[in-house]
């Protein structure tokens, strides 16, 4: 099915109303979908989006409204180590371009490894490096390829999240989030070499998109749940059931800071 007949598919549904943020949702924060007042859609039925999730994702599209502010939320995300496809959101992105947003906020859970960012934390993304190697834009044939990497997490969508969370009394570091590939956890090494690199957390996800979204056009917030002390950081095992299970502390901080943005530009547009 072409691009334009997903959209229709899509707005035969939910409307055709222009959306204004794209929110992805990270291990453990599949919650946040219900908090939409909107048409759930089932990315079963939806072509080029995957289709079974990481446990702890609730995979449906949901186009409604938020606060008052019209979104679509992605319950579920595939990642790079599920079928080893660094684009695999890409059709899923390209829909919230066609929806009109004019920004993706990604979520995710994450490792931390600053200790003054204990698990329970939220991170807002301020930068990113990229230690898998890997580029969802290897293969585009055009010059858009060559996309600016400088204000990549925008500077205007980072202030207002933080005012945001001034406001909720909720704290937002900024860090610089990296990105590993998985499946596998990292080793005590590579955390020290991310650690020496500048790395404030790191995760499995995220960035792929982060750079996708910059390839659309659209501008990109990004905010990590903090999970976990990242591996050799404290005498905590590192599961991927501790990750389901630590999600929600930082999710519910989440969910305040998002509304809050959310109200807070109503008022403002
Ligand atoms: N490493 C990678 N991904 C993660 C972690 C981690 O420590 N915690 C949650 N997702």
């Amino acid at each position: 099915m072409s691009e334009n007949n997903l959209l229709q598919q899509v707005q035969a549904l939910a409307g055709s109303e222009p959306v204004r943020f794209g929110l992805i949702l990270g291990s453990g924060l599949g919650h946040l979908a219900g908090s939409v007042d909107g048409v759930a859609i089932p990315y079963g039925d939806l072509p080029g989006f995957p289709h079974a999730g990481v446990s702890g994702h609730n995979p449906n599209l949901v186009i409604g409204t938020l606060e008052g502010v019209r979104v679509a939320v992605f319950g579920a995300r595939e990642h790079y180590y599920e079928n080893g496809n660094p684009a695999a959101m890409r059709p899923a992105l390209e829909l919230l371009q066609a929806l009109g947003a004019e920004a993706l906020i990604a979520t995710n859970a994450a490792g931390s490894l600053r200790p003054d960012i204990p698990p329970g934390q939220l991170m807002l993304l301020g930068d990113h490096l990229n230690f898998s190697g890997l580029n969802p834009l290897i293969g585009e044939r055009t010059d858009r390829r060559f996309v600016p990497m400088g204000d990549a997490y925008d500077p205007v969508l980072r202030q207002a999240l933080q005012a945001a969370a001034v406001a909720e009394g909720v704290a937002l570091p900024e860090g610089v989030y990296t990105w590993y590939s998985g499946p596998s956890f990292e080793t005590p090494a590579e955390i020290r070499a991310i650690k020496i690199l500048g790395g404030d957390a790191v995760g499995m996800s995220t960035v792929p998109e982060v750079i996708l979204a910059r390839f659309l056009g659209l501008r990109v917030a990004a905010i990590s749940t903090i999970t976990n002390m990242a591996q050799g950081m404290s005498d905590e095992a590192i599961s991927h059931e501790h990750t389901k299970a630590m999600a929600p502390l930082g999710a519910a901080k989440l969910e305040l800071v998002l509304r809050r943005f959310l109200r807070d530009l109503q008022q403002t547009s």
